[in-house]
Order: C-alpha cells, then structure tokens, then sequence
C-alpha cells in the first residue's frame, strides 16, 4: 500500500522523509538502511547530518546497503555513487565504513560483483530503503521493463536516465556512464518499509503512473502498490498530475461509538468526485466492507456508472482515500491491495 504525503516544497519533503528515517534509527540504533543515491534524497542526509551534530543520534551499530553504482567510473571519481555517499551522508556521521555497502563495479567480473552483492543482500533484512525515482519511473537503475522479479543486476542506462544525469557531468552526455550494477526490484520490495522522494515538475509523470497506473514493468516504480508499506513524498510539483479531488472519508459522528463493542453509530462519507479508473469507489467499497453497512454510510457522490463497471475496474487502483476526523486530515492511503488493508484503514479511525 503507498501513503502518499504531499508536501508543499522539497525541504519539506526532506524534513518528513527525515522524520521516517530518524524514528526508525532511534527505535532501532542496530537497523539496516538501504540508501539511494541523486538529488532528491540530499536534504534528507542533509538533515540526518544535523540531527547526528546537533542531538547526537548514533548511527555506530547502523549497516548500510546502496541501491547502485555506475560501471566505468573509479570509486575515487567524484560522481560514483561511492563518492557520493561519502560527500553527502557517511563522512559526517558515526557509521562505520566497514558497515556501509555498495554494489562494486570495478574488477573484470561484474556478473561476479552482482552475485556477491546478492548474498550479502540475502543475508540481511532492511528495515527502511530510501528511494528517488527516475523521470522514466526507474527506481535504483532499473529501468523500464526490468522483471520485477529480478535481483542485483548489470543494466544498460536508458538515454532519457542519462541525459538526466549529464547535470552531474559538466551537461556533457558523453562523460556519462552508459552501463551501471543495481539492485533489482526484488531486493527492493524485500525491504520492511520504504521511503520514495520525488520533488518537481519533472517527476509528475512517473508520480502519476507510479500511483494511479496498473502495476507494470513498463512502470518500475508502479510495483510499490504491492509493497505494504511504501511511503511517497513529493512536493506539490511533483504531485501535480495526480487527481485534484481526493476521495475523503469523513467520520461525522463518533460521539456514541464505543470501540470495545464497536456498536454506536460511525458516518462516513465518501466523496468519489473522481475521474478515471478511480470514480467508482462508493460502490467497491460498499461490497469490500459490507459489515461495516451498520456502522458506517457510504455515500456517493458523482458516480454515475454502473456498479458491474466498477467492479471491472480492478480494485487496486483506488487511488487515494483521506478519512477526515472533525474537518482535519487523519489518515490517508493510496493504493489497496485487498480487503485487509482497506479495514484496517477504515479502523485507523474508529
Ligand atoms: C539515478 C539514480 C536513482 C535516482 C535517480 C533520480 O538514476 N540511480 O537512484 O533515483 O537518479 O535522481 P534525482 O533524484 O537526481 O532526480
């Protein structure tokens, strides 16, 4: 299931994105990071360099294990991703090196380095990974149409991902790699949690089908409607493809709800002003949740087809439910995988 949180700028996408990683890093000082690499994630590592100055949070026990890393480049030239996880996260705080992994890209066996990165991979279990997205939806490298099954891999970069990174080359695509090892979608979704920022006008489209598409491999990062807990946080730049009308789920009435018996009256309503595969919401959820018909009432608003439509319309597109509590944003989801998740997101309110 994704929760997408839209933030108004990129500093407040890196602020939340930071609170995600700082909880889990108190919780946990022994937690196993998996860290991505590209603008986008600068200001979170930007910000756990200071909370690491300023509070002293401790990432001594803290393992990490990188998305990727280009083929071709020296560990030392400026632009590995090796280079850069030590300029932007590991030079200013407490891990230790030894702790921190990356794919290697170097020696004549790169089959060899992927293999190797494999099991180390299958030896540990990361509990958050930190993600960006491409323009073209790509998540660490792999590109589209990678199986989603596949594992850390050798990857031949789309000319669309290098032109985007020839800001990082002097703008010169000929200085940019063409080949690069990364994880494979599988090894991502193995993660416990994952944290994707996206900021700008540039990512709209890959956000958009990220969110509202089918799960495709055409889509790379579309598989994490499957992950159960996969956070989105985009600015409003980012967002702006996505559906303006939101379909909220507004508790009216709590007063006599008792949460032992769960008897009482509970209202809400649901506002599917909605277009595309979306707009039938009222009635999937109405058939997903029937024994909450005592408790809860689900309204429709402006759908005007057919139930049988809606059910053609494979529930897992349902793109963004808000339940609103006493006219305040409490909870909100995209992406519902089954009937499971959609309770346990109706209870989060009760
Ligand atoms: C590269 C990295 C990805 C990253 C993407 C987006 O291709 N391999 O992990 O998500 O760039 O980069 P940026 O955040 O700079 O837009």
């Amino acid at each position: 299931m994704i929760k997408l949180i839209v933030c108004k700028n990129y500093d407040e996408v890196s602020d939340k994105a930071a609170e995600l990683v700082l909880d889990l890093v108190k919780a946990n000082p022994a937690c196993t990071l998996g860290l991505a690499t590209g603008s986008s994630p600068i200001g979170l590592y930007q910000r756990l360099i200071r909370d690491h100055q300023v509070n002293g949070t401790s990432y001594a026990q803290v393992s990490s294990y990188n998305l990727d890393e280009y083929v071709g480049l020296d560990i030392s030239h400026p632009e590995s991703y090796y280079s850069f996880m030590h300029r932007n996260l590991f030079d200013h705080i407490d891990i230790k090196e030894e702790n921190t992994h990356l794919p290697s890209s170097q020696g004549d066996n790169l089959q060899k380095n992927c293999d190797d990165y494999n099991a180390k991979l299958a030896k540990v279990s990361i509990d958050l990974q930190v993600l960006g997205i491409g323009s073209d939806g790509h998540i660490g490298f792999n590109e589209p149409n990678t199986p989603f099954d596949s594992v850390t891999h050798i990857v031949e970069l789309e000319q669309s991902t290098i032109n985007d990174n020839a800001r990082f080359f002097d703008n010169d695509v000929s200085k940019v790699p063409t080949k690069a090892i990364t994880m494979g979608i599988a090894n991502v979704m193995a993660a416990k949690k994952i944290v994707l920022v996206a900021t700008g006008t540039n990512k709209a489209q890959a956000i958009y089908q990220t969110i509202c598409g089918p799960v495709d491999e055409k889509m790379p990062a579309s598989i994490l409607q499957r992950h159960p807990e996969a956070y989105i946080i985009v600015d409003e730049a980012a967002a702006s493809l996505l559906p303006k009308e939101e379909v909220k789920v507004e508790i009216l009435n709590t007063a006599n709800f008792d949460k032992n018996t769960k008897d009482g009256t509970v209202l809400i309503d649901f506002f599917a002003t909605w277009c595309g595969p979306c707009k039938m919401i009222s009635p999937v959820l109405e058939q997903l949740a029937p024994e909450y018909a005592g408790k809860v009432k689900f309204f429709k608003v402006d759908c005007d087809e057919s139930q049988e439509l809606a059910m053609e319309y494979n529930v897992t597109s349902i793109p963004n439910l808000v339940i609103l509590k006493n006219g305040e944003v409490f909870n909100r989801a995209i992406g519902f995988q089954n009937r499971d998740m959609l309770i346990q997101f109706i209870e989060s309110a009760l």
